[in-house]
């Protein structure tokens, strides 16, 4: 899996990913990172990206030429990569003419939330851009041009998109085949069935006078397994109704 960020802070990107598993899946080549500079593509001999609103109103907004040029320099590099691998294909600098377009995805509050579906979907492209805004926002003409999924990560609004392309990033990367050692699966947590994941423990089994569950220490599988289950129900109903609600239903038409 690729990941091309179009950013005005390539730096924010790059430190955030260096690191911990994300880290180690870029050294390993499980996954690359490109963080590009939208900055680098400005016509403007001042170096600005922005401008006021047409219409009036506070702020500034993200112009159209810079974006789609980042956008066009990225596609190009990807088709390129592509060629060189297989030089069947098509030199094609537009990426829709070659069968399908490259998932761009704007990260926006004015989008529906992000979930592990959309985590698991997004994991089966090979490339993927993200495009991150700043300021009041991105003029909307480039984003018809290029933007196939618009994506929030939550009902609050923050300085730029480069923390939630971080976000969707790390929840996409953790289900790239090879991200995750052994250790750290991804098959057993939380919401992969709708229900949150059960508590846990580990040594000692008594620590300020809490001991772990009896039933954890008796090497009873399937007993061990359905504590789990009911644990996962109990939490799932006590902290997210409308996910424990929506199990329920389905287990109710499965019936
Ligand atoms: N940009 C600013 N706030 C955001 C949010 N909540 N989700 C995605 N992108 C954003």
């Amino acid at each position: 899996m690729n990941f091309h960020v179009m950013t005005l802070f390539p730096e924010l990107i790059e430190g955030a990913v260096c690191t911990s598993i994300l880290g180690r899946a870029i050294q390993a080549g499980y996954i690359s990172v490109d963080a590009v500079d939208i900055r680098t593509y400005t016509e403007n001999k001042h170096g600005r990206v922005d401008d006021y609103t047409y219409g009036g109103g506070a702020g500034m907004l993200m112009q159209a030429q810079p974006i789609y040029d980042c956008h066009r320099a990225i596609v190009d590099k990807i088709i390129s990569a592509k060629n060189a691998g297989d030089p069947n294909t098509s030199s094609s600098s537009d990426a829709s003419s070659r069968g399908g377009r490259i998932r761009t995805i704007y990260m926006t509050p004015q989008a529906g939330v992000f979930s592990q579906e959309k985590a698991a979907e997004l994991a089966a492209e090979d490339e993927l851009i993200f495009l991150c805004g700043h300021y009041e926002g991105v003029d909307e003409r480039v984003l018809e041009e290029i933007v196939t999924d618009n994506i929030s990560i939550g009902d609050y609004v923050l300085t730029g998109g480069e923390l939630p392309a971080l976000v969707c990033m790390d929840a996409i990367a953790r289900l790239v085949p090879g991200v995750l050692g052994n250790v750290e699966s991804s098959e057993t947590e939380s919401f992969d069935d709708g229900l949150l994941e059960y508590p846990q423990y580990s040594r000692p089994e008594e620590w300020r006078g809490r001991k772990v569950p009896e039933i954890l220490l008796s090497g009873h599988h399937a007993n061990v397994e359905k504590w789990r289950h009911e644990q996962s129900l109990i939490r799932t109903k006590e902290r997210r109704p409308d996910l424990y609600e929506a199990y329920m239903k389905r287990m109710k038409e499965q019936a």
